[in-house]
């Protein structure tokens, strides 16, 4: 299959560009878009066979859900069970952006899109092209982030035609993603209406991958919201399936060093010098402050400390480049779990397989 790679304003999305990508949709196919967090590869989401293309092309195992994309908060009500209060306030406050929430799933979601949960994922994206699309191609389409499984989400249309190049008949390329991270997810599925009307909790909401949109901002709409202790506990079961794959992994071995600035900078340094004694490459991770004091093959910034948005939204290009560089170790510095940094360090500790070393 050629893959046909289209260049497509961001913000104003040309008519007849959308018409052509939305045909692709309702035909079955699979399109590659922008989001405001990272590229998706969409397919219409109430479509059983299509939704099979979206696991065939990226190799994702079938019992990993996907995210179904909507434009209206309106077109909820097709695809979920009932819509719980926190829900509305979320959407007030966050949509369309970056979270996801997941709910009870209705009839006409087919489990081929939910990898065989009773419940679904959902999110409104901040992105005009992604919208225009979603609501041009019948209103709900699923994408899961748009590269091959295991490698990290794409967060230009070049990283998509890496990972899918063949695979899929076209990509729309509105330039560099904004957040450059995956979108929260908060499940609400815990949330049931009794017989009498009534809203109960088996359990607070979770949030089960954490994102630009923090648990304290969440909890400052709907109160009380906890974190998937999966996320900490590397050995715990996570709540959303894709959090249990080891995503996000450089085909390197990559040690997160954590401690003071001046101590990881002198630790990293020297494992750089050890290696190269052996004949191997190393990669190092840092930040503008800091890249100028490493001595090692590839070294590369993700961004300034003083602005975290900044190093979320190139961690996954510089991941890959390490990749493309045939970097055989790389070390990381660790970065503040604030606001975003949280989701950032996420990934990170994923991309490591949990390897930290203290100094
Ligand atoms: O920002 C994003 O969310 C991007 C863009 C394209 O919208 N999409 C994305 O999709 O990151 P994906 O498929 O790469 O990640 C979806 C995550 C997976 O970890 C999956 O297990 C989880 O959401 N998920 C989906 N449906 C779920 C469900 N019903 N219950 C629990 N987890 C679910
Ligand atoms: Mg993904």
């Amino acid at each position: 299959m050629i893959t046909r790679i289209e260049k497509i304003n961001p913000q104003r999305p040309e008519t007849l560009q959308i018409r052509n990508a939305a045909d692709i949709l309702k035909g079955g196919g699979l399109v590659a878009f922008p989001t405001e967090t990272v590229y998706g590869l969409g397919a219409d989401a109430l479509r059983p066979e299509a939704a099979k293309k979206i696991y065939a092309a990226k190799g994702r195992p079938s019992d990993n859900p996907l995210i179904i994309h909507i434009a209206e908060f309106e077109a909820l009500f097709r695809i979920v069970k009932e819509i719980p209060p926190q829900a509305r306030l979320l959407a007030d406050a966050f949509w369309p952006g970056p979270l996801t929430m997941i709910f009870q799933k209705s009839e006409i979601v087919p489990y081929e899109t939910t990898g065989g949960l009773d419940t679904v994922a959902v999110r409104m994206p901040d992105h005009p092209a992604a919208l225009a699309l979603i609501r041009e191609s019948g209103g709900y389409i699923a994408a899961p982030s748009a590269n091959t499984s295991g490698r990290p989400s794409p967060t230009l249309a070049e990283h998509v035609a890496e990972d899918l190049d063949g695979r899929i008949p076209l990509i729309l390329d509105g330039g560099a993603v904004g957040i450059g991270i995956e979108s929260t997810i908060i499940d609400l599925s815990c949330m049931s209406k009794t017989a009498d009307g009534e809203w109960i909790a088996d359990e607070i909401p979770l949030v089960l991958r954490p994102g630009y949109i923090t648990r304290e901002m969440l909890a400052e709409v709907i109160g009380t919201v906890g974190d998937d202790p999966g996320l900490a506990d590397e050995n715990a079961h996570p709540k959303a399936p894709g959090m249990k794959y080891r995503h996000y992994a450089p085909k390197a071995e990559m040690i997160i060093v954590s401690g003071e600035r001046e101590d990881v900078i002198r630790r990293i340094n020297e494992l750089a010098e050890e290696n190269c004694q052996r004949g191997e490459k190393t990669g190092v991770i840092c930040t503008e402050e800091t890249k100028e004091q490493y001595r090692a093959d590839f070294i590369r910034s993700t961004g300034s400390r003083s602005d975290e948005g900044s190093i979320a939204r190139h961690l996954y290009a510089v991941l890959r480049e390490m990749d493309t560089l045939g970097a055989d170790r790389i070390y990381s510095e660790n970065f503040s779990a604030l606001r975003i940094g949280n989701a950032v360090m996420n990934r990170l500790l994923k991309a490591a397989g949990h390897h930290v070393v203290e100094v």
